[in-house]
């Protein structure tokens, strides 16, 4: 998958035998089927090799490798998440920034997203989980992206952050415009409007704090001073990048697989309690982010010569379909021992918002299935384009039950 011209475009210090082309924006494996694809890349590619696409970049495609770039941010840079490379990119708290500078905000955030601190939202994702299901169950099809897994996630994080529910379809509308645009400038134009949104609400709790994420973070002791102004849209921006079209696109994927098996479904209709084990055991199989990171100083790793600057890419998605790391690791299985995957990250920056999007999901999958008979793909619907970028997905899903 490499031409000559690839090869002559590489810089000095990679080898020619790590260049292998693969652009994980559009890549042309991935469009049948984004994880076959990346299993078919993995076939032809070294564990970590260098690709000249989008600026040219190193792909991290071993698990080993991965785990090694993930805990060594000495090494291994996040103040640079953008592939290629944006000198003006904002810093997004705490996701872009390194140690020490990160275990602050960290600390100041973490216990806000622990289990015991967001069990009261669990009666509102109930409740907006069955509002949705109940829109389209006599309907006998959905377009499930659109329907569905687009919806739940917005409202849930607009009740945790404190966005006022009223406004559900504005805001729906501009995180679509802002996840499915299809050139930078939409997706900034969107990206603006968001943060219009952002700056009016910290204004408002700023006057007047309600029960709510925002209304803390205001409140919160950071070291000898409060937060800024700047440090409440950065964190507050990135809570929207960071959990709204991952739990969307983890949904599309577990239903598309139940849809696919109906072996599967009937198994976890008729064992509801098994749905936390369920939204795991899907994560692992159809993990979907690529983490982007940047070479700090000149390093060697798995073989591969880098250099400080150079962009790194880890498809995270590799380790759940690692067979040594899980035992026919394609095959979807609710008793499984033991799961290693990298679904919500590893190291430091591991998902803040994985016990929200477990509990999200798990819901979910338990009503979906108690509310909808037997759902299998609409074969007579457009099947949905796979997107790639630092999170992958499918653009739509067609379901239909009778
Ligand atoms: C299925 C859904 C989700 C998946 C697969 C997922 C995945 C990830 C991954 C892979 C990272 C690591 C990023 C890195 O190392 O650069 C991450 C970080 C993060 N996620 Fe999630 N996420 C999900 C849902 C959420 C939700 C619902 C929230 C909050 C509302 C959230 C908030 C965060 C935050 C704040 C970080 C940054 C943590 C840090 O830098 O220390 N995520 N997520």
């Amino acid at each position: 998958m490499t031409d000559k011209t690839d090869a002559k475009n590489a810089p000095a210090h990679v080898s020619q035998d790590r260049i292998v082309s693969f652009d994980f924006y559009n890549d042309p494996r991935l469009q049948d089927d984004l994880h076959d694809g990346l299993m078919k890349l993995r076939d032809e590619a070294p564990g970590v090799f260098w690709t000249p696409a989008n600026g040219g970049h190193w792909v991290v495609l071993d698990p080993d490798a991965i785990s090694t770039v993930l805990r060594s941010p000495k090494d291994f840079s996040s103040r640079q998440l953008q592939i290629p490379p944006r000198p003006d990119a904002p810093r997004m708290i705490p996701e872009s920034l390194d140690p020490p500078e990160h275990l602050l905000y960290r600390r100041l955030m973490m216990s806000w997203f622990e289990p015991g601190r967001i069990k009261h939202l669990q009666s509102r994702v109930d409740y907006w989980t069955k509002h949705f299901i109940s829109k389209v169950k006599d309907r006998g099809e959905c377009e499930f992206v659109e329907d569905i897994a687009s919806r739940i996630p917005v409202t849930v994080f607009m009740e945790f952050v404190g966005f006022p529910l009223e406004r559900h379809e504005d805001f729906r509308s501009l995180i679509d415009g802002m996840f499915r645009s299809t050139s930078p400038e939409d997706s900034q134009h969107y990206a603006m409007k968001i943060m219009g949104e952002l700056q009016a609400l910290i204004t408002a709790r700023m006057e007047k704090r309600e029960d709510d994420l925002l209304s803390r973070l205001i409140d919160a002791d950071f070291g000898d001073r409060k937060l800024s102004f700047e440090e409440l849209m950065s964190i507050g921006f990135l809570l929207f990048l960071a959990g709204l079209d991952t739990v969307t696109n983890a949904m599309s994927f577990g239903i598309r697989h139940m849809a696919r098996h109906p072996g599967f479904q009937a198994e976890l209709r008729a064992n509801p309690d098994r749905s936390a084990e369920a939204a795991e055991e899907l994560l692992r199989r159809y993990t979907f982010p690529n983490l982007p990171r940047q070479v700090a100083g000149d390093i060697e790793l798995d073989g591969a010569r880098m250099k400080a600057g150079d962009m790194v890419l880890c498809v995270i998605a590799m380790a759940g379909l690692d067979d040594a790391l899980n035992p026919d690791a394609t095959e979807v299985k609710l008793d499984r021992e033991k799961r290693n995957h990298f679904a919500f990250g590893y190291g430091g920056h591991t998902c803040l918002g994985r016990h929200l999007a477990k509990m999200e999901l798990e819901t979910f999958y338990r009503e979906w299935l108690a509310a909808i008979p037997d759902f299998r793909i609409d074969e007579t619907k457009p099947r949905g384009q796979v997107r790639g970028g630092s999170v992958m997905g499918l653009s739509s899903l067609h379901l239909a039950w009778s």
